[in-house]
């Protein structure tokens, strides 16, 4: 039964006197409070007048939970009833003035039942609040674990939450690796690969134990079960598992309670083990010196259990998920190396040029990722988004495989094959002028006015239109030559442009052509005066319109393949590469900073150093690395390149990096 308290005089508030030593008197909150020793449930009758003079005090003390040890009710005249109420809405109830012993007994049997309800409705509110904070504590953690993709990040991360969750100083965590299979049996092993201490520093380094029932984890690990243990070095008799002491001797450290959960991934299979070790009783203290263990470390609970369980689950879950993402990474890496070698067996002469436009952009990108101000200053890349660039540079390019070869690796300003048929022509020219000169002279012979003065002159005639012939075949060979701008092939070309040339608009109607009417003259056509009069390169416009194509054939190819959503931009990244700020380049003509992405515009400035250092061009010399600098200043002057890209550019001078030529020695042996 509860204890009686009246809060006033018991006299007035009791009918007839109160048993002796039944009842308590006090006359104010604090006496009131200071009575209360928490032994057992108290019923407290009030005056409401002594109510009236503390009301504040007694609204906060019942809603700080004093009603968990008390009631209260209010002794009044019937009549007065409602406006005590009102007055006094915190009050539990009312008792009529003066109070019988039989009215008394009742309402000390209420307010005992009362409060033992009130105590269980506030045990289960606790109850309902501790789970809410650890699902969402869970939830939290779950959130966290997922967004983790980096895998050694994630695995510290999963070891941490769950110490943090359940309390514990030190744990390890350690993944199931499954060994080749012989006999139905396998070997698999446990890697041990993380481990945490708050109190002690731990020396570490992975290695790999059998998975069997001799360690606690592979225990934990077999029978998929979690194994709570109050004290390592107690272990319940016949256990098959031992907890190893090593660690303890060497570090000073005592090992004590442990919770060991396995890890479940999506299929029920368990691909790690998380072990817990020594939950303490405050979570900041340092079990250091080792005495500190007694007193602060206590046994895991069946809480905990369920806790650190559910978060192995989760985070098994999310590993599993890390890895997927890593193997498919994996498997696009490859596949754009596989891409990049195919389209370098097709073109042999720009061998690693994918690679070094990769490296230069990349390492570009990491230098404007660090600029602090100005206009590159709000330019940032994520580690996904410095892959995307890496991978759109290296397939820049791809579109060559769909170039014709004979354009794509054309060295000289006329194909072999009709430098060849050229040549034959300027023979066959050069023997018909030998046959005419020796004819002439036959015929004045036989007419008789085969003098010396009169041969001399046919000889010297022919002789002058052979080197006529000659100098035309030379200037033709000269003009042949690629070259981004070279005097020589200039003046050679002036003089074939002076020549007399056939009409006639492709290589076909030339290919058409006799000998015998080649002889006649003119001893060029058109097409060859204007593919010979190439002044940069060695590419006519329409062969440069094949070449230029590769980039429309570099985004369908990339468009077409199933990029994850980290790398969607590719394609885009890819298709402007030969785009200029100025609107002059291809295939879309794009123009200004909001027209071309910032990746292509690093990666065009790469593009054009590297074609230009290049040593393995046939078509033209390697330039130093200043001279291709002086060129890509030109373009940015003229507007074509971006300016702030560029100086970055200039300053950073990648290819003098030790790193960069290591890289480039590295995709060479590939
Ligand atoms: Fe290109
Ligand atoms: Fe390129």
């Amino acid at each position: 039964m509860a204890r009686l308290l009246i809060l006033g005089n018991a006299r007035e508030i009791l009918a007839g006197e109160p048993p002796v030593g039944a009842v308590d008197e006090v006359h104010d909150l604090g006496a009131l409070l200071a009575s209360l020793d928490g032994t057992g449930p108290v019923l407290v009758i009030a005056d409401p007048e002594r109510l009236q003079a503390e009301q504040s005090g007694f609204e906060a003390w019942l809603a700080a939970g004093g009603g968990m040890q008390a009631v209260l009710m209010a002794a009044t005249d019937p009549a007065d009833g409602d406006q005590v109420l009102r007055r006094f809405p915190f009050v539990h109830d009312l008792v009529p003035r003066p109070v019988t012993p039989g009215h008394l007994q009742l309402k000390l049997e209420r307010a005992l039942e009362s409060i033992r309800s009130a105590r269980v409705i506030r045990q289960l509110e606790q109850k309902v609040a501790r789970k809410t904070g650890e699902l969402s504590e869970l939830n939290k953690i779950g959130v966290a674990l997922s967004a983790e993709r980096d895998i050694d990040k994630l695995l510290k991360l999963i070891l941490q939450k769950s110490r943090e969750i359940t309390g514990a100083d030190a744990g390890s965590l350690y993944l199931v690796e499954h060994g080749p299979e012989h006999d139905a049996v396998r070997d698999d092993l446990l890697r041990f690969k993380l481990a945490q201490n708050d109190s002690v520093a731990v020396f570490f380094e992975e290695f790999t134990i059998r998975l069997d029932e001799t360690s606690i984890a592979g225990y934990a690990a077999l029978s998929g079960r979690p194994l709570n243990v109050a004290d390592a070095y107690d272990l319940p008799s016949g256990s098959p598992y031992r907890v190893s002491r090593t660690f303890d001797e060497q570090s000073g450290y005592r090992t004590r309670s442990m919770l060991v959960v396995p890890m479940r991934d999506h299929e029920n299979a368990v691909i790690g083990v998380v072990q817990l070790i020594n939950k303490k009783r405050h979570f900041g203290t340092v079990l250091k010196p080792v005495s500190v263990v007694e007193e602060e470390v206590v046994p895991f609970t069946s809480v905990d259990e369920e806790l650190a369980g559910s978060l192995a689950s989760q985070a098994a879950v999310a590993f599993e998920n890390a890895k997927l993402l890593r193997d498919i990474r994996n498997l696009f890496d490859r596949f754009v190396h596989a891409a990049v070698s195919a389209i370098e067996q097709r073109d042999v002469t720009t061998r690693g040029h994918s690679e070094r436009v990769a490296i230069l952009t990349v390492g570009l990108a990491r230098r404007v990722d660090a600029v602090a101000g100005g206009a590159l200053g709000p330019v940032r890349f994520t580690p996904d988004e410095m892959r995307e660039i890496e991978y759109a540079a290296l397939l820049h390019d791809f579109g060559k495989v769909g170039v014709r070869e004979k354009v794509l690796l054309k060295e000289k300003k006329l194909l072999g094959s009709h430098l060849s048929a050229i040549r034959h022509r300027f023979a066959y020219i050069g023997q018909s002028l030998e046959n005419e000169r020796l004819r002439a002279r036959i015929e004045r012979i036989e007419a008789g006015r085969g003098d010396a003065a009169e041969l001399a002159a046919i000889d010297a005639a022919s002789a002058g239109k052979q080197r006529e012939v000659e100098a035309v075949l030379q200037a033709v060979l000269t003009a042949n030559e690629p070259s981004v701008v070279e005097a020589e092939s200039e003046r050679a070309l002036r003089a074939l442009r002076d020549l007399p040339t056939r009409p006639g608009d492709g290589w076909e109607h030339a290919d058409q052509l006799s000998l015998e009417e080649w002889a006649r003259g003119p001893y060029l056509s058109m097409g060859e005066v204007d593919a010979l009069s190439v002044r940069r390169g060695s590419l006519t416009d329409d062969e440069r319109l094949q070449i230029q194509s590769h980039v429309e054939e570099t985004y369908r190819f990339l468009a077409r393949i199933p990029w994850t959503g980290e790398f969607r931009n590719v394609p885009d990244i890819a298709y402007a590469h030969h785009e200029k700020l100025d609107g002059s380049g291809y295939p879309r003509r794009l123009s200004g900073m909001d027209g071309i992405p910032v990746q292509s515009r690093m990666m065009t400035i790469s593009d054009i150093y590297d074609a230009l250092v290049a040593q393995d061009r046939p078509y033209k010399r390697a330039v130093a690395p200043e001279v291709a600098l002086g060129y890509l200043a030109d373009d940015v002057k003229r507007g074509k390149l971006d300016a702030a890209l560029f100086a970055v550019f200039h300053e950073a001078r990648i290819w003098d990096d030790p790193e960069f030529k290591k890289r480039i020695e590295r995709s060479r042996r590939r």
